[in-house]
């Protein structure tokens, strides 16, 4: 209650000191040489409150009705800040092209400071960031996943939503921190990295520490995480054993300046890789099951590849034999483009840039504004991918689609530029494995509704299975 109290306060403040900060005459002489630039439209809204209680409540919601009134560019005043939204191929091009000295990443990305702590990341100066840590595509293995579906009976009805969470929580662990930070993982700690992903919603970009219920959830369960990963680093230590994986890695690696990661720093890098690999894929999972159990012909499609393959390989799934999934490869891109891709990328504009709308529109992006595009809004736009709407994976078959959905940020679920997501090709693998596995070994069928809209994912999706023996 009290936090609600402030924040209302501090909102009525900054309402009404803004038209007294423009009665003062250099303010004024200001806003009057903005004037002439050609700045975006500015979109319309109760003073502050509106626009946040949108990006809060249904962020998709608000940049889509603002697409269709302003078009690709517009702005969003949230507490005082300027958030230029581009949408479409167009106009995202500097976005995703410029160098970080004039789109940057850094300042807006202190949300994660709270999440994996101030000693990495974006907590520490960018001219320390210079290791890359490569993704281990090939380390994901069929056997997490018949490990986890064993556990299930032979008939009933499961959360789709929380089963996929989970496993891809146990997976991605396994695979990019090894064996014993797994064995530790209990329901209870998937449930924490479920509330530190939790913990970033759109406003979190601009106030992290907002006290909000998501951010407080983020900041007991990073404190929970903290002290199990401390506890298996110091145990490994104290016992001289070593592992072959990326948390030994992270223990032995030193910086240029040649100093160790420290423990804390070990632990964050882990929650981050962690986070990065699990939040957005465990959503990806949910998704290609929804939709496939909501499109029979496409599931189908995908039970028939997965016969074919029995035929020629009997069950052994290994990496090459997912790479000839085509048709569920289709499925889970088609799915990720329409159920799961991220809202909302954003960057902080360092230096004032220009963009020209298809229309032929130009229009100047000032400095000091808060720049972002929409994969959930870039990904569904009609002039770029015929009927965006429709789950339809075989639009990827058509050479033209294929040439359109290919072309430079028409599809941005996995990002692109200058900081493409380094985990595509492991999440392809990953949801592969596990869609194949079902798939193989389960009747599925949906019997909630179909989950549109679901962005937030607290809906249950449910799902009634029944074993079985794919024959083929
Ligand atoms: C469905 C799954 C995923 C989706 C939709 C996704 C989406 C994205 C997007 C859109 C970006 C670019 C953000 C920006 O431009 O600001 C990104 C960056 C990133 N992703 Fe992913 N991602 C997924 C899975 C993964 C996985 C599995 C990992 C690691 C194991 C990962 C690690 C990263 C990292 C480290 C970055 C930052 C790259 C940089 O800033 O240079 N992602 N991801």
């Amino acid at each position: 209650m009290v936090y609600i109290l402030l924040t209302a306060l501090f909102l009525i403040l900054a309402t009404f000191s803004f038209p007294k900060l423009l009665e003062n005459n250099s303010i004024l002489g200001l806003y009057n040489s903005k004037r002439s630039l050609n700045l975006p439209p500015v979109v319309k809204a109760w003073p502050l409150v509106g626009a946040i209680y949108m990006l809060v409540k249904d962020p998709v919601n608000l940049i889509k009705k603002n697409y269709q009134k302003y078009g690709s560019v517009f702005t969003i005043k949230v507490l005082g800040r300027n958030v230029t939204m581009l949408i479409g191929p167009e106009v995202s091009r500097h976005f995703y092209t410029a160098p970080d000295s004039e789109l940057s990443q850094e300042e807006l990305f202190k949300f994660t400071v709270p999440m994996f702590g101030p000693s990495v990341a974006y907590g520490v100066s960018t001219e320390k960031l210079t290791t890359t840590i490569p993704v281990p595509n090939e380390r994901v293995e069929t056997t997490d996943a018949a490990d986890y579906f064993s556990k299930w009976q032979d008939c009933g009805t499961i959360d789709l939503m929380h089963e996929l969470q989970h496993l891809i929580t146990l997976t991605t662990t396994r695979c990019l921190l090894g064996n014993d930070v797994r064995g530790n993982l209990s329901e209870d700690v998937s449930s924490l990295i479920r509330d530190l992903a939790g913990g970033v919603l759109p406003i979190s970009f601009l106030f992290p520490y907002l006290p909000i219920p998501a951010h407080n959830r983020r900041d007991r369960a990073r404190g929970k995480l903290n002290h199990i990963f401390s506890n298996i680093i110091n145990s490994r230590k104290s016992s001289l054993q070593s592992e072959e994986d990326l948390l030994q890695t992270l223990m032995e690696s030193t910086y240029i300046d040649g100093e160790s990661n420290t423990n804390e720093q070990v632990t964050g890098i882990s929650m981050a890789i962690l986070f990065a690999g699990q939040h957005n894929t465990g959503n990806a999972a949910v998704w290609t099951g929804a939709y496939l159990l909501q499109n029979k012909s496409y599931f189908s499609k995908v039970l028939e590849e997965q016969k074919e393959l029995l035929h020629r390989h009997g069950s052994k799934i290994d990496f090459d034999i997912l790479g000839e999934m085509d048709v569920l490869y289709r499925c889970i891109k088609e799915a990720i483009r329409i159920g799961s891709p991220p809202i909302i990328t954003p960057r902080y504009c360092q230096k004032t840039f220009t963009v020209t709308t298809k229309e032929g529109k130009e229009y100047t992006i000032p400095k000091g504004h808060v720049v972002a595009t929409s994969p959930a809004m870039a990904n569904r736009l009609d002039y770029v991918l015929k009927d965006p709407d429709r789950y339809d994976p075989d639009r990827y078959l058509s050479v033209e689609e294929e040439e359109i959905a290919s072309r430079p940020y028409s599809y941005i679920s996995f990002g692109g530029g200058r900081h493409p997501c380094p985990g595509e090709a492991f999440t392809y693998i990953k949801l592969k494995t596990v869609w194949s596995y079902l798939i193989r070994n389960f009747e599925l069928d949906l019997v909630s509704s179909f989950p549109e809209g679901n962005w937030n994912g607290k809906e249950k999706i449910l799902v009634c299975y029944k074993r079985r023996h794919l024959s083929i």
